[in-house]
């Protein structure tokens, strides 16, 4: 039986719909409250004394950026609500964290702004695209829409694309299909950062994967998680904290465990999911290749080590990806129904500790969202409120503007 407690948190986790984050704009002071108990990562960044930032500002403020270095309107604001989403979901590694990078991929010329993916292979459940170094953002909404369309006509669709580069948070894709009421899945591969067991040296990167499912009523399971211990960008967070990175996360040039945020940054050797081989980090490995599998080696773009290095701006990523959409109807019926009976008794078991209550993937996010949408917006750490200084300086675009 759940306690009062899990009970009462069970009310955070009735489903939220998935809204678009520009037109969030609440007005409450404090977000303390509702983030107390759950996993650090997707929530404390909010419990700074820093100003509020709306998501509308953050979004205009990432769509001049990128206007600003030659990116057509709609390709700046496809990036601007993926950012945004990160943030709003509370994967701060991925949102306005990430803007310096898109804008420094443009003005040096290897991602083109204004490029457009093209079919190269097409069937009617599957289609392979070049992305044509386009901005991930372009790339990601094009060929998960391509999925969508298939699954509707023939109850799966495969796309699988080469040509790409960095596409921010998976989840951003499969919450497509999701909308639709399919379920999505997509994978990227990325620079290789993560050192397979055993290895002193990188070979694959943090390799994302998603997975999102639609229950009644709105809620969903949605799954959105590197293949590595951590994404890149938190050990990247914890830097811009100066806080050490807990173990299992990172190893040094040596092929040692560090907790240590600089080291692991510099040595770019993260550990698969799992960690070491005795926690099985072999399972975190194996993922991370399955999503090789259907990126690089499928799709035919760079794979594994042959991908530029992270932090390399001097050649093209040629990332590949791949995205699936699957009509729930083709299968047994009952679909929504039956995952949302599984959702609720899992959140409804007993937690080990009453004040950490049982969760399902996509639930810390939900979370977060509520308590951006009651706050009024999303507070970013101080030398991420430099860095935007120093993006509207040297691209003459108006300052980030937070809640006065
Ligand atoms: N484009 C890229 O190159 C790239 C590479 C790596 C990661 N990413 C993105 O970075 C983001 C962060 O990845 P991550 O692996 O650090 O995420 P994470 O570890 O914060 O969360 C991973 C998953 O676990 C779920 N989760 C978290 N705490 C939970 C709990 N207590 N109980 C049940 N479920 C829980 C979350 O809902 C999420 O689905 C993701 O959006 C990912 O797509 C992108």
């Amino acid at each position: 039986m759940a306690t009062v407690l899990s009970r009462l948190m069970l009310n955070a986790f009735k489903a939220i719909p998935i809204q678009n984050p520009s037109q969030s704009g609440a007005t409450f002071k404090s977000t303390k409250v509702c983030l107390r108990g759950i996993r650090n990562m997707s929530t404390t960044l909010l419990d700074i004394d820093t100003p509020l930032v709306p998501l509308k500002e953050s979004r205009r403020f990432i769509t001049e950026c990128m206007e600003a270095v030659g990116t057509p309107t709609s390709h700046a604001e496809a990036l601007a609500d993926l950012l945004v989403e990160a943030d709003y979901r509370g994967h701060y590694s991925h949102g306005m964290n990430r803007l310096e990078m898109y804008v420094s991929d443009i003005s040096s010329g290897t991602c083109i702004a204004s490029a457009t993916p093209k079919v190269l292979k097409e069937s009617p459940a599957t289609a392979w695209v070049d992305g044509q170094n386009g901005l991930g953002a372009v790339v990601g909404n094009f060929c998960m829409d391509l999925a969508i369309q298939k699954a509707k006509n023939v109850g799966v669709g495969w796309v699988c694309a080469k040509g790409s580069n960095h596409y921010g948070i998976a989840g951003m894709y499969s919450l497509q299909a999701l909308k639709q009421g399919l379920l999505g899945m997509s994978f990227t591969n990325t620079s290789p950062l993560m050192s397979p067991t055993r290895s002193k040296e990188a070979a694959l990167g943090t390799n994302p994967l998603t997975l999102g499912a639609p229950a009644e009523n709105g809620d969903s399971f949605v799954l959105d998680m590197a293949t590595t211990a951590v994404a890149v960008g938190k050990i990247e967070m914890q830097k811009r904290k100066k806080e050490p990175i807990p173990e299992g996360w990172a190893q040094d040039k040596e092929g040692n465990v560090t907790t240590d945020a600089e080291t692991a940054y510099d040595s770019a050797c993260l550990m698969p999911l799992g960690g070491s081989e005795i926690n099985s980090g072999y399972k975190g490995f194996g993922l991370g290749l399955l999503v090789e599998v259907f990126c690089g080696i499928l799709g035919g773009s760079h794979f594994g080590p042959n991908i530029r290095r992270w932090g390399e701006f001097g050649r093209s990523a040629d990332l590949g990806q791949c995205f699936i959409a699957i009509d729930p109807n083709c299968f047994a019926p009952g679909f929504e129904n039956r995952l949302s009976q599984l959702l609720n008794h899992i959140r409804n078991m007993e937690p080990a500790d009453p004040s950490k209550p049982v969760m399902v993937a996509g639930d810390p996010e939900r979370l977060h969202m509520e308590a951006v949408d009651k706050a009024g917006g999303v507070r970013y750490l101080p030398n991420q409120l430099t860095a935007c200084q120093r993006l509207s300086e040297s691209l003459k675009v108006a300052p980030l503007k937070p809640l006065s």
